[in-house]
């Protein structure tokens, strides 16, 4: 495993996204309870410590689910959470934060992030509620999610100190994270990938003709026409592969994270999925490759 570090604390550039567990849209049942349990000791036997999750997931089940997989390893995991910011004012926060830590069966979370931007409550107040769960030891450092480089370095601001992290979909198939690249990596802040893995389009599983019955539906990439168009970077990602004896998804992971403080959060419904894209951050493409990959994903892109 490859780590970056953040505020001084070693990061997984492949981490372990947990909307799944517990998630209804996922076509979650009991059944799969076990699985989850073993992919979570198996991400922490391989590396992976960057677990994220969010009180929306199943309702809180995600979290529970994590919280007994997380027993007696707590210390393992760099642990994130979000909080659903219909109302962020710091009451509602630290309600939140707390309700978190007791499905977590933590007293800490590493990272606690607004799960989108919210414009209508000023982010002085947002922010003026996470410095305080963060000085009384709740939270180790204040994320966000789904925000632009403007409103980041805004709410760093209204902090008065590093919003540790972006959480942001950047894909093959959706760059527009780009433009904070480098400013995460000249201010020592990280952009952590969500669907990095275009939610399992990339690794040429699906078809027009074989979407799967879950959230999917409703994601426009699994569209008929989009589908289509991503056959491109489909095949590109088939024949680097190739060369190197990976998957289209190990491949999908490794341009992800290829240069400066990205680091990814697949979700994995088995232990071999997980085992598979932790072994993406060992992989390393040549600039050939990079370049035939960010050929293709820039004709998805950019509309012909
Ligand atoms: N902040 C936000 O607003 C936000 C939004 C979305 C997600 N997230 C976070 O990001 C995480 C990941 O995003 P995501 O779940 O939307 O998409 P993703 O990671 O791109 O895709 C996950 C799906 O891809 C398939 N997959 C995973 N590894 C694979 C492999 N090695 N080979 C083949 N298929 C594989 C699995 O589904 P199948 O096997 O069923 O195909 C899995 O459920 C989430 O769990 C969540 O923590 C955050």
């Amino acid at each position: 495993m490859r780590y970056l570090s953040i505020g001084g604390e070693r990061v997984s550039v492949i981490g372990l996204g947990a909307w799944q567990f517990g998630a209804r849209e996922w076509n979650w049942n009991e059944a799969s309870r076990a699985e989850a349990l073993r992919i979570v000791e198996r991400a922490l036997e391989l590396g992976v410590n960057l677990i994220d999750t969010a009180e929306i997931y199943g309702w809180g089940r995600s979290e529970e689910i994590l919280g007994e997989a997380l027993s007696g390893r707590r210390e393992k995991a760099w642990l994130a959470s979000k909080v659903f910011p219909i109302l962020p004012l710091p009451g509602r926060l630290r309600a939140a934060a707390r309700a978190s830590l007791g499905r977590l069966k933590t007293d800490r979370l590493d990272l606690y992030q607004l799960h989108f931007d919210n414009p209508v409550v000023p982010l002085s107040i947002q922010m003026r509620g996470l410095g305080k769960l963060q000085t009384d030891g709740l939270i180790r450092h204040v994320g966000v999610s789904n925000y632009s480089l403007k409103r980041w370095k805004k709410a760093e601001e209204a902090l008065g100190g590093p919003v540790a992290a972006n959480q942001v979909e950047y894909h093959l198939l959706k760059r527009n994270a780009e433009v904070m690249l480098e400013w995460a990596r000249a201010n020592g802040r990280l952009v952590i990938a969500y669907s990095p893995l275009a939610q399992g389009l990339l690794s040429g599983r699906y078809s027009a003709e074989n979407v799967p019955a879950d959230v999917r539906r409703f994601n426009p990439f699994f569209s008929r026409k989009k589908i289509s168009r991503a056959a491109r970077v489909l095949d590109a990602l088939r024949d680097i592969g190739a060369r190197h004896g990976a998957t289209r998804a190990q491949v999908a992971l490794a341009w992800v994270i290829r240069g400066g403080n990205v680091a990814a959060i697949p979700g994995a419904k088995t232990v071999r999925q997980l085992e598979e894209n932790a072994a993406a951050a060992d992989l390393t493409l040549s600039a050939d490759e990079t370049a035939r990959l960010d050929d293709a994903s820039a004709r998805f892109v950019l509309p012909d």
